[in-house]
């Protein structure tokens, strides 16, 4: 029978809809979340149009979640959807033993092909795509359920979020990962800012993708290689082939993808990546082996847990023996000291070896360790090598280690504080590395960023008695600077300048810079906000620092404590007196909240105040001030002679204009 031509049309229109509404919506998230516009505000607003058109003559399509009855939103939500996978996550069978490989390979049918590849050693994601348009990005979670992580995918841009000429559904799953350059780098921030480390860039990807701020998951630079294509009517009879059309559709596949014919292949491929993969940007910690042909694979099948016509070979944790000369203590900025393993230098993953961290003495006394032992440092997924254990039995008898009482470079008693790991110096106004370490931290670039002023300056400065304390930075005179070994007068006039520039800095920066203990800089900034100057802090108690968000007992601790000492508030006083911002300036200090959540723009000339007087006002009253119009423009502040341009998209935006007193009577009725 001939379908019916209404039938026809209807099927086009909902197909439409369906379309019209995961490109809005993405639009939407384009726009508000990753501020990177895919559609001119015009071609938004003709689809949303047509949109609200189609949904007005088919009431039966209508959904709660379409871009029509939403505004864009920037939150991803408290928490993420639970989805249940279409089809299992599995893990692999594995190994460390070339051999089994071996075995493996031999119990396969002859002439079978197999394909290799590198184990990624990240996360796994399920990526779905419905007409083209990615739709949920789903962890592996329990394997029968995972978290929809979508808005955090999307912030990987080798990822298509679009694709044309592709099956109606598929699924493509892969690996998430953080490369070692961006899990050095988060790494050095968190250090920076006593938050905790994250062991390996596997971890770092776990944190990352679990975050619910999408801006921050973005800035931390994730990456994806994708291994597996699933789905009914997919193109292609081997995995080999069907990893090349995803490639070509422009999906991030692995190029380290060889097909091999023999064991001798497939060992030659083992050997060659064990060692190239050391260069690559990114962890891997093994290779997988996966038949080729589909149909062998049916007939191959699976176990409970994992296909039968797969395995992994895992690379060992490259691991040596060596002799532990010495332990030596060392002291951070803020006292902890960290006993460190000095080693007989030896080769491991292809770099020289010969300090390795103990982290604490609890660390060192599970293994029994003590200077004269030969110990096993391995380097796994962690870019700091560890100790992992030492040769032969402990005799507990001949076991003799003691942590010094006293600190190694100031001789101050040391003090474990209840419930902790690490042993602290209390010295904290006398031992040269904690005062070295504050300068260094109260100058780095989140803080006052005192350009010139490296480490290495901070030092010689120390070395000749110039600088005990932040606030000493402020009298140092360029002459100090330029008799400095390899300083000249241009130095000195920078750092000069850069000292002078920070007298600017806001006070949210200024807090975070003193360095007390624990107190980050997003923390700081919360603090800030509540407390608006250093005297109101000073006086804060327990229970209004508690009430801040962030702020736990042991931090609220942590800034009583620093004020309850004599040597802080001396220091203090003066860098107020030397004209660093220990409040809020008026800029900062909020009026009120007429104007929350709204974006204005200002056009044409005014008589009451000047432009930039009123830029003041909309961000004290809570509003964020643009400079174009679009059609997220709450209102524009419109003076006299307001630019004909603005004017004219205003009107065909619908973009109301209020006028200076208009504005100023919304402010006074605040
Ligand atoms: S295939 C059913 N290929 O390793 C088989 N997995 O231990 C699906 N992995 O959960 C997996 N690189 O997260 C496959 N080239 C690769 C891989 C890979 C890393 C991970 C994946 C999986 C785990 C299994």
């Amino acid at each position: 029978m001939e379908p019916d031509l209404f039938t026809n049309i209807s099927n086009n229109e909902h197909e439409e809809i369906i379309s019209l509404r995961k490109e809005l919506t993405d639009a939407n998230y384009r726009y508000y979340v990753l501020s990177q516009p895919t559609l001119s505000d015009k071609e938004f607003d003709d689809k949303l149009r047509r949109l609200q058109d189609l949904e007005a003559l088919h009431p039966e399509w209508s959904d709660p979640n379409s871009p029509t009855q939403k505004v864009g939103s920037d939150l991803v939500g408290g928490k993420f959807e639970r989805v249940k996978h279409q089809y299992p996550m599995l893990s692999l069978a594995n190994t460390y033993s070339q051999e089994e490989i071996q075995d493996w390979l031999h119990h396969l049918p002859e002439n079978v092909e197999i394909v290799c590849e590198l184990k990624y050693d990240g996360l796994s994601i399920s990526l779905w795509y419905e007409d083209g348009y990615l739709v949920k990005a789903v962890t592996r979670g329990d394997g029968v359920q995972g978290d929809n992580v979508l808005a955090n995918i999307r912030t990987i841009g080798s990822i298509p979020q679009h694709l044309d000429g592709v099956p109606k559904h598929f699924e493509m799953r892969g690996e998430v990962l953080l490369p070692w350059e961006r899990f050095e780098a988060l790494n050095r921030e968190r250090e920076e800012q006593e938050e905790p480390l994250f062991a390996n860039p596997r971890n770092a990807a776990s944190g990352t993708l679990k975050l619910q701020d999408v801006k921050e998951v973005a800035k931390r630079g994730l990456t994806c290689y994708l291994y597996y294509m699933l789905g009914e009517d997919l193109p292609a009879e081997t995995h080999y082939d069907r990893l090349a059309t995803a490639k070509q559709w422009g999906f991030p596949v692995s190029d380290a993808i060889r097909v091999c014919h023999s064991i001798e292949e497939v060992m030659e491929y083992i050997r060659y990546w064990g060692e190239e993969r050391k260069k690559l940007p990114v962890a891997t910690d093994g290779i997988v082996l996966k038949v080729n042909n589909f149909r062998q694979q049916v007939s191959l099948g699976f176990t409970a847990k994992s296909p039968r016509w797969a395995i992994a070979y895992k690379f060992p944790a490259e691991k040596q023996l060596t002799l532990l000369r010495a332990i030596t203590y060392q002291v951070g900025r803020t006292g902890v000291v960290t006993p460190v393993a000095n080693l007989e230098p030896v080769q491991l993953s292809g770099t020289i070896v010969q300090r390795a961290t103990l982290h604490n003495e609890d660390f060192i006394r599970s293994l029994s360790i003590q200077a004269g032992d030969r110990v096993w440092v391995e380097k796994g997924g962690e870019i700091i090598p560890k100790i992992t254990g030492k040769e032969g039995e402990t005799n507990e008898e001949g076991y003799h280690y003691i942590f010094p009482e006293t600190c190694p470079e100031c001789g101050a008693r040391l003090v474990r504080i209840e419930g902790e790991a690490a042993w602290r110096c209390p010295n904290e106004e006398g031992c040269p590395p904690q005062i070295k370490g504050k300068i260094e931290h109260f100058v780095s670039r989140k803080a006052m960023n005192i350009d010139g002023l490296g480490e290495e300056t901070i030092g010689l400065l120390y070395d000749q008695g110039l600088l005990r304390t932040i606030a000493d930075i402020y009298d140092l005179k360029a002459e100090d600077i330029a008799r400095l070994e390899r300083l000249g007068d241009k130095s000195a006039a920078n750092i000069i300048a850069g000292i002078e520039a920070s007298k600017s800095v806001p006070w949210a920066r200024v807090l975070f810079a003193l360095g007390i203990r624990m107190v980050g800089e997003t923390t700081a900034k919360k603090i800030a906000r509540r407390f608006r100057s250093v005297d109101e802090l000073q006086w804060a108690t327990k229970e209004q620092l508690m009430a801040i968000d962030d702020v736990g007992e042991q931090i609220a601790d942590n800034i009583i404590g620093y004020f309850a000492a004599f040597g802080n508030i001396e220091i203090l006083t003066r860098l107020k007196a030397a004209g660093v911002q220990m409040s809020a300036t008026d800029e900062e200090t909020p009026l009120g909240t007429a104007l929350e959540g709204q974006t204005i723009v200002i056009s044409g000339t005014f008589t009451q105040h000047s432009r930039d007087e009123y830029k003041v006002l909309i961000e004290q009253y809570g509003g964020k001030n643009v400079s174009s119009v679009s059609k997220k423009t709450s209102f524009i502040l419109a003076g006299e002679a307001m630019g004909p341009e603005k004017r004219k998209k205003a009107e065909s935006l619908g973009v109301p204009l209020v006028s200076e007193e208009e504005f100023l009577a919304m402010l006074s009725n605040n």
